[in-house]
């Protein structure tokens, strides 16, 4: 089945100038970049966003690493495109992704884990709505 997702290439992406890297992992799994933008997310988004881990311990840390430049945002299509792209990017802990993966292969920690994708297809069109504004259906 067709679908959209989410991605987003963390601050620390950008200053390590990964960005062409981590966008041929989904190219070369056949994934479309529909739409993209560069922009340093704002406190009411990244809480929006974020607002499953708003009360764990790790989140301060996390807001100042997500605010710490601007991350490049995506929306990527394709044949189940959300679990695919969730595989390419890797286990949440870089430490415990599948070598090949994009956290695996550049992410540092569990709190510098690089990317982001949309975790359910009811996800990808909430996160796809906050970031890039209401699509066509
Ligand atoms: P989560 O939604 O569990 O993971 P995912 O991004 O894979 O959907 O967590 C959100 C982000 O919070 C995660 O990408 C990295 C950060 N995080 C920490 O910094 N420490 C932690 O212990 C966990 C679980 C997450």
């Amino acid at each position: 089945m067709n679908e959209h997702t989410l991605i987003i290439i963390k601050p620390d992406g950008l200053q390590r100038h990964l960005v062409g890297k981590i966008l041929q992992y989904f190219e070369d799994a056949n994934l479309n970049i529909d739409q993209c933008y560069i922009d340093t997310m704002t406190d009411d988004v990244l809480r929006a966003h974020y607002s499953q881990v708003v009360d764990k311990p790790f989140f301060p840390e996390l807001k100042t690493y997500m605010q710490s430049g601007p991350c490049f945002f995506a929306i990527i299509s394709g044949e189940n495109a959300v679990a695919r792209v969730r595989a390419i990017e890797g286990n949440t802990d870089p430490l415990k992704a599948e070598r090949g993966t994009i956290r695996s292969d550049f992410g540092t920690s569990l709190n510098y884990n690089l990317v982001h994708g949309s975790d359910s297809v009811e996800h990808a069109k909430v996160e796809i709505a906050r970031f890039f504004g209401p699509q066509p259906a």
